[in-house]
């Protein structure tokens, strides 16, 4: 199997699939999740290849960007198998994205350090100054305020406290994106989500001090 021609293919499909997405699934951040699984992949060990190409493909089959995501999962496997891609990597890739966009309270843990290393990266796009950067354009894509300090105080408030309608950008920090650091996979994620929790931070900071207008 040519990897790197089944790597091109995967970047032609899902570009064909997501260029035009404005919710935050877009081309680039399946661009940026696959870069930095290649980066974790490489430090971890681990099998670089395959997780490039889940990376690349690991939104492919998603509720969000499929009205059935059942049979958007057959037509992926199909792709696969019809790309060149060895069955062991097909069923691994498959077990890797049906695991990652796993819905509920129950969700299995991801197996393998392939798995746990593309659900790292896709973590990790989701804080830092590219979290912070997507919090803002789906807030606004969803209509809903940067912050409002009635409903969101500074201290960290539990998700009941935030019901429906009551959400704004800031308040997401709180909900998912701090969050995020102590649900790290591998060494490497965790290491790098440290930096970006840091740097969250740091940003809220200074988002805070600039609404009360300190100089
Ligand atoms: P994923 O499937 O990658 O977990 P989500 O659809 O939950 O993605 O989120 C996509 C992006 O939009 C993420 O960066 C996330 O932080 C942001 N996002 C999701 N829900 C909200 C929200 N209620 N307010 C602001 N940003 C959100
Ligand atoms: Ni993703």
């Amino acid at each position: 199997m040519d990897q790197q021609h089944i790597l091109e293919q995967a970047r032609l499909a899902v570009q064909k699939k997501m260029g035009d997405d404005s919710s935050g699934h877009d081309w680039w951040h399946t661009y940026r999740v696959a870069e930095t699984a290649k980066t974790i992949a490489a430090e971890e060990h681990a099998d670089v290849f395959l997780c490039e190409l889940t990376a690349l493909l690991h939104d492919m089959a998603d509720e969000k960007l499929n009205d059935d995501p059942e049979q958007a999962s057959r037509d992926l496997y199909a792709w696969m198998l019809n790309t060149g891609v060895e069955l062991t990597a097909v069923d691994h890739v498959m077990d890797i994205i049906s695991t990652m966009s796993f819905k509920g309270g129950n969700r299995p843990p991801v197996r393998t350090l392939e798995g746990k290393i593309v659900q790292d990266a896709d973590r990790l796009d989701a804080i830092g100054a590219m979290g912070i950067a997507r919090v803002f354009a789906y807030s606004g894509w969803k209509g809903r305020p940067i912050h409002d300090p009635r409903m969101s105080p500074r201290e960290q408030l539990t998700p009941e406290q935030y019901r429906n309608g009551n959400d704004t950008a800031i308040n997401h920090f709180y909900e998912k994106l701090l969050k995020l650091k102590d649900l790290m996979n591998t060494t490497t994620g965790r290491n790098m989500a440290a930096e970006r929790h840091k740097f969250m931070e740091l940003y809220l900071d200074q988002f805070y001090a600039e609404w009360e207008g300190q100089r």
